[in-house]
């Protein structure tokens, strides 16, 4: 009987043990969870970076400069570089292991007008040697590049590429002279950092039409020699009516022109892209649990089709730092992202942790 008494005691003990170390074992951070599919990022600004805990960060395992590694930003003027600010997301980085996505090497907004000024000549070396200067500064701690954002074009099927770029200009308007620029561009990378993953980033490429530019764009790209790998789909989407169906074919066309695809800057407004609604002083329950399924319907079908998607990565961390709250309306309070005002986990960060 003692000895009953005994062993039941020894059990009951290693028992609680077990307890107390399950119960006592932290949750496995959202990089853990996604260890076997595709990386997790977030954008930081010089500001966000100073001040999101580490508790949060640690989730991730990639990050990106929400401006602080843009044109305007690095070389404000001619042959005047400041990589402090970029240098403190570097730094921040290598703190909590995170890969770093380079964002962004031509882009025609936050770029200075005299960087397409001139001859084409004169637009192309000056290109040349931010895209130099830059990529060779950082060629140890930036895996992945944007080397293009957002040259295509709104409007109709025809129109390839958007007329109001600088660089586009700079190439006489003409495609086909854009095209070879922007392949010299791909390939200067590419030689200064060749393990890096080459992207062309854009918003709005779930839609159909533009989708189908992006893969003239890749196709055009690749028949010119530009080793570009990727497509980054920007992701700036509502929780009011995104089609997965459009996004899943746009991973799947990327993946047939050859590309990996990532989501690069994800937030879910929880306003009608019609930029109706009525502003909210806070995200009531209702919307907080719709846009938890949303959330949560990317992330599964990303995790579908891991063998293509690369990455997803927020446009910030939390609800209290978002550029959505200018835009499409000015002083508008959106809630796009995985954590509240409070930078506390939401239903969304719940949702695509638990799979
Ligand atoms: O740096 C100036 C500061 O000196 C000045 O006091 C302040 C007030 O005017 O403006 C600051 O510049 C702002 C800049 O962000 C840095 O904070 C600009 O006004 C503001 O327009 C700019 O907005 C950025 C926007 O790109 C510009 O197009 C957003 O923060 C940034 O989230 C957004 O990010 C882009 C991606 O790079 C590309 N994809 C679309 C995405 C959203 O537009």
């Amino acid at each position: 009987m003692v000895i009953k008494k005994m062993l039941a005691l020894v059990l009951g003990g290693l028992l609680c043990m077990n307890c107390f170390a399950a119960c006592s074992k932290p949750a496995p951070l959202l990089k853990e969870k996604y260890n076997d599919y595709f990386n997790v990022g977030v954008a930081l600004s010089k500001q966000t970076l100073a001040y999101y805990d580490e508790s949060i960060l640690k989730n991730f395992n990639l990050v990106v400069a929400e401006n602080e590694m843009k044109w305007e930003s690095i070389q404000p003027s001619e042959g005047v570089f400041v990589f402090s600010n970029a240098d403190k997301l570097i730094a921040k980085a290598g703190d909590l292991d995170m890969q770093v996505r380079g964002h962004t090497l031509i882009w025609h907004s936050q770029t200075p007008s005299w960087a397409f000024a001139g001859s084409y000549e004169d637009a192309e070396a000056r290109m040349l040697a931010h895209v130099t200067k830059v990529v060779t500064k950082y060629k140890d701690n930036i895996s992945e590049w944007d080397v293009a954002n957002e040259v295509l074009s709104d409007g109709d099927a025809n129109e390839l590429f958007r007329q109001d770029s600088g660089w586009y200009r700079a190439c006489g308007s003409n495609d086909d002279k854009f095209v070879e620029f922007l392949a010299k561009a791909y390939k200067k990378v590419h030689e200064i950092a060749p393990d890096a993953i080459l992207f062309y980033n854009d918003y709005n490429l779930n839609f159909p039409t533009k989708r189908a530019k992006a893969v003239k764009l890749v196709q055009k790209l690749l028949a010119a020699g530009a080793p570009i790998n990727a497509v980054g789909m920007q992701a700036h989407y509502d929780i009011h009516g995104l089609k997965m169906t459009d996004v899943e074919n746009s991973i799947i066309a990327f993946k047939d022109a050859g590309m990996k695809v990532s989501l690069t800057e994800l937030d879910l407004s929880v306003y009608p892209g019609d930029y109706s609604g009525a502003p909210y002083t806070e995200l009531s329950a209702e919307l907080d649990a719709k846009q938890a399924d949303v959330y949560g319907e990317l992330f599964a079908l990303c995790r579908k089709h891991k063998d293509t998607v690369l990455g997803v990565t927020t446009w910030g961390v939390a609800d209290d730092a978002t550029w959505k709250d200018n835009f499409p309306v000015k002083n508008r309070k959106d809630f796009p992202l995985l954590f509240n005002v409070s930078a506390q986990p939401k239903s969304a960060f719940q949702k695509i942790s638990n799979f």
